[in-house]
C-alpha cells in the first residue's frame, strides 16, 4: 500500500505528539482510556481491507461528549491531527491515520439511551454496535431499518458518518431520512446539539443532513415487476453475478448453494417483510410464478424458514469476506443507471483479461453496483488499467464515484468526476468554517489541493 500513502504529503501545520500531550489526555480520561500498546495500534491503523496503514502511537477511547469535546478542544490548541474510528470496517481508507493522527475511538460509548415504543424513536451513543441495535429493536418488535454485512463490528456513528447504504435501502431509505436527531462535537470542542425526536421540524436550516455521511471530516426488468407485484413488503433486492457466487462458494466454509449446480449468470436475492405472513407468502410466491412464466427468471428458492433465509443472507453477505481471503480487491461502489450497470464489469473483463478476476455485486434495488477486481496482490500496473477508466466511465454515463461507502482517502482526489468544482468548493468553505485548522480526519473527503 506504499503507493496509497506516497500521494499524500503530511501536512507540515500539524504538530507531532509530546509526553505532555499523553499526560494530558491521561488527566482528563484516566490512564485506562489512553492506549499505546503496540498491538492494540498495530490493529487500529490498518484497515479491514488491509490496504491502507497509519503510523498512529496514539489511541483515545472516550467514554462521554463531554470527553470528545475536552479531547478535540485541546487537539485543536495544540493542532493534533485526528482521526475518529468506529468499527473500522469502512472499506476507502477513511477510519485510519495517513500519518500518525490521533485516533479517537468510539467504542465506549455504546450505551442505548432510550427508546419510544409509541413514536419508534430510538436514541443511543455513537459507539454503539448495529447488530446490538438490530438485536435490540428485534426484541422490542421493531425493526431497525438499517442491516449491512459489517453489522457485528460496525458502529452506527460509523454508519452515520458514512451514510451507509446497505441492505434494506430499498425499503427504508437511506438515513437522511432516518436519522431525527444528532449530537455533534466540532473541531474545536464546541458540542452542538441538534438531538431532536421530532418526525417533523422546519425550523430553519437542517444542519443535521451536513454531518451525515460527512465521514468524520466536519461527516431490469425484474426489479420493475418486483416493485410493481411485491410493492410495500419489497425490502431488499440483492444481486450478484456467477463469479462472485463462486468466490464465496470457494473460501468460505458451510456456504451452499441452494439451487442446482447449473451456471447463472446472475442470482438475486429478494426479500420481503410485511406485516401478515400468510398474505406475504402468496404475494411473494404469485410473483415468484409470475416470473418464471414470464421467462424473466430461470430459476429460484424460497426459503422455507428463518435459518434457510439467514443461509441465503450469507451468501450475498459473505462476498466482501470471499474476497479479501482470495487475495488483494480493489474495490469500487458506482451509482448507475441500472441498465447500464452490467455494461462496466464486462467492459473491465476484457480490459483486463486474464490478469485479474472482475466480479459485479450490489444493491440493484438501489442502482448501486459493487464492481471489485480481485488480484493476488495489489499491483500498480493493474490500477492503471482500471483508474481513471473507472471513475470516466460511471461520469460519462452520470453516475456517482461512491453510492455508499464514501470518498475516505481512496477517492478524495476524484471527488470532481462526481461533482462540480463550484460545488466541491462550498463544501471546503464549510469544512474550513467548522474546523479552521483542519485537524479533523485530514486528507480524506475533500481534494488534497482544497483541504490544507
Ligand atoms: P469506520 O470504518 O470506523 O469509519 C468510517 C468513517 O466514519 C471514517 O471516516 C471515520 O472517521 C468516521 N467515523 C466513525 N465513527 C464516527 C463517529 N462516531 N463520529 C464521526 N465520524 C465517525 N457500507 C455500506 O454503505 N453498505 C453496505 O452494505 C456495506 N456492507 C459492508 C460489508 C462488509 C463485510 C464490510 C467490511 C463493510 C461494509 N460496508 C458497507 C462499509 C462499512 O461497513 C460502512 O461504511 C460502515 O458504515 C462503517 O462503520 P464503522 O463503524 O466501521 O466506521
Ligand atoms: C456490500 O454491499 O456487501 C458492501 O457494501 C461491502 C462491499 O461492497 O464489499
Ligand atoms: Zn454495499
Amino acid at each position: 500500500f506504499g503507493s496509497l500513502a506516497a500521494k499524500v504529503q503530511r501536512n507540515p501545520s500539524f504538530s507531532t505528539l509530546n509526553s505532555d500531550d499523553i499526560s494530558y489526555f491521561k488527566e482528563i480520561l484516566g490512564e485506562k482510556g489512553v492506549i499505546e500498546d503496540e498491538e492494540w495500534l498495530a490493529t487500529a491503523n490498518t484497515d479491514w481491507m488491509h490496504k491502507y496503514k497509519g503510523s498512529s502511537k496514539l489511541l483515545l477511547q472516550p467514554r462521554s461528549t463531554e470527553e470528545v469535546s475536552q479531547i478535540l478542544k485541546y487537539c485543536n490548541s495544540r493542532c493534533l491531527a485526528v482521526v475518529p474510528q468506529g468499527g473500522n470496517t469502512g472499506l476507502v481508507g477513511g477510519s485510519v491515520p495517513v500519518f500518525d493522527e490521533v485516533i479517537v475511538n468510539m467504542s465506549l460509548m455504546n450505551n442505548i439511551i432510550s427508546f419510544d415504543k409509541v413514536s419508534g424513536i430510538l436514541v443511543c451513543e455513537g459507539g454503539c454496535i448495529l447488530e446490538n441495535l438490530i438485536t435490540f429493536l428485534d426484541n422490542q418488535g421493531f425493526i431497525m431499518p438499517l442491516d449491512l454485512g459489517a453489522k457485528g463490528s460496525c458502529q452506527i456513528g460509523g454508519n452515520v458518518s458514512t451514510n451507509a447504504g446497505g441492505l434494506r435501502l430499498v425499503r427504508y431509505g437511506s438515513l437522511h431520512g432516518n436519522v431525527l436527531g444528532l449530537e455533534v462535537v466540532l473541531a474545536d470542542g464546541n458540542v452542538i446539539d441538534m438531538l431532536g425526536t421530532l418526525r417533523k421540524d422546519n425550523t430553519g436550516y437542517d444542519l443535521k443532513h451536513l454531518f451525515i455521511g460527512s465521514e468524520g471530516s466536519l461527516g431490469i426488468k425484474l426489479l420493475m415487476e418486483a416493485k410493481r407485484k411485491l410493492g410495500e413488503i419489497l425490502s431488499a433486492f440483492e444481486f450478484l453475478d456467477s463469479k462472485s457466487l463462486d468466490l464465496v462458494l470457494n473460501h468460505l466454509d458451510g456456504v451452499r448453494n441452494p439451487l442446482p449446480p447449473t451456471l447463472h449468470k446472475f442470482y438475486i436475492l429478494i426479500e420481503t417483510t410485511g406485516s401478515d405472513e400468510p398474505y406475504d407468502r402468496q404475494k411473494l410466491e404469485g410473483f415468484l410464478l409470475h416470473a418464471m412464466e414470464a421467462g424473466l427468471i430461470s430459476d429460484g428458492a424460497l426459503a422455507q424458514d428463518i435459518n434457510q433465509a439467514s443461509s441465503f443472507w450469507r451468501i450475498r453477505e459473505g462476498i466482501p469476506e470471499a474476497l479479501m481471503k482470495a487475495g488483494a480487491v480493489y474495490k469500487y461502489d458506482l451509482s448507475l443507471p441500472v441498465e447500464k450497470m452490467y455494461d462496466l464489469v464486462e467492459e473491465m473483463r476484457t480490459r483486463l483479461s486474464d490478469s485479474a478476476n472482475v466480479v459485479g455485486y450490489g444493491h440493484l434495488g438501489d442502482g448501486n453496483l459493487h464492481l471489485n477486481i480481485s488480484t493476488a496482490q495489489y499491483d500498480d500496473g493493474i490500477l492503471t488499467q482500471i483508474e481513471p477508466f473507472v471513475y470516466e466511465w460511471t461520469s460519462k454515463h452520470r453516475g456517482s464515484i461512491s453510492a455508499e461507502h464514501g470518498l475516505g482517502l481512496m477517492k478524495a482526489n476524484e471527488i470532481f468526476y462526481s461533482k462540480p468544482t463550484a460545488t466541491v468548493s462550498l463544501m471546503a468553505s464549510i469544512k474550513k468554517m467548522l474546523d479552521p485548522k483542519g485537524i479533523l480526519n485530514p486528507y480524506k473527503v475533500l481534494p488534497h489541493s482544497l483541504s490544507s
